[in-house]
């Protein structure tokens, strides 16, 4: 039987990741995007050349939009899992935040997702095994200086899934968050060479991850036979700061 996926953040570097590795497994996608309309077009022509059986269905949303949800669950018809790889980060002293800019970070992060998760609860219910991961952040385990609100909605994404998977593990969904350390992927652009260094430094296993270390996770947790393991947060962090 056709599995969906819905992947929030397919345009981003680790939900392209998440993407191909799903098409692989011959899971149909909802491939979501903000702006970059180019990748995720080119995304669903790549994985319906080399998956003609599945569906690639690309589709346009701003997180930071918490009101016309409705839009999006109309274009959805069955759903088995949902993936929230969407994300951004600001880099600054936390005293300098705008209400704006902190407005933003927790919709995209927290509260949109949880908005969207609300009404998508009866379609992955009625999957039978549902799943949802959250790609969140060592940071809202350790906590960043230079990065507090993105550390504290991380943080929030691994209380909600804490919370939220004793709710829904009687309908046969797990939920859990997928936390990577640094990820060589364009959300890390606006850092150095030595910034990137010094960071590389202290990771134990000595590089980045690339997107598809952390995709693999998320691949495992899709998995029927995953059905046992929720509320969790799986730092995938290369021995870096957890
Ligand atoms: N890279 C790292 O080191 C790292 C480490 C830990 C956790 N993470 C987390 O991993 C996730 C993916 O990050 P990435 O490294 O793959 O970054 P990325 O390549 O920059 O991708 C970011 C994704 O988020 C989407 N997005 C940004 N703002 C949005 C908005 N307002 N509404 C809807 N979608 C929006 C982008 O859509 P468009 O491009 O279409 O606009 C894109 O799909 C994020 O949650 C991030 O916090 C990353």
């Amino acid at each position: 039987m056709r599995r969906w996926a819905l992947i929030m953040g397919a345009s981003g570097d680790i939900g392209t990741s998440v993407a191909r590795q799903l098409g692989a497994q011959g899971w149909s996608l909802y491939l979501h995007y903000h702006r970059n309309a180019t990748q995720a077009t080119a995304l669903a022509a790549e994985l319906a050349a080399a998956y003609p059986q599945q569906d690639f269905l690309p589709l346009a949303y701003d997180l930071t939009d918490p009101d016309h949800l409705d839009q999006v669950v109309a274009q959805l018809f069955g759903l088995d899992a949902v993936v929230f790889a969407a994300g951004m980060t600001t880099y600054h002293l936390f005293k300098d935040s705008t209400v704006p800019e902190l407005t933003d970070l927790m919709r995209v992060h927290l509260l949109t997702p949880m908005a969207l998760l609300a009404r998508l609860q009866d379609k992955l219910a009625q999957s039978g095994t549902g799943r949802v991961v959250f790609i969140g952040s060592v940071y809202g385990g350790s906590g960043s200086a230079m990065e507090v609100a993105y550390s504290a909605v991380k943080g929030g994404q691994s209380a909600f899934v804490h919370a939220y998977a004793k709710e829904v593990a009687s309908l046969g969904i797990t939920v859990n968050v997928v936390a990577p350390g640094a990820v060589a992927t364009k959300m890390n652009a606006m850092f150095d060479a030595p910034a990137l260094a010094a960071v590389r430094a202290e990771i134990p296993a000595g590089r980045f991850a690339e997107p598809g270390d952390v995709g693999y996770y998320v691949r495992m947790l899709l998995a029927p036979e995953a059905a046992y393991l929720t509320g969790q947060t799986l730092y995938v962090t290369g021995g870096w700061l957890q």
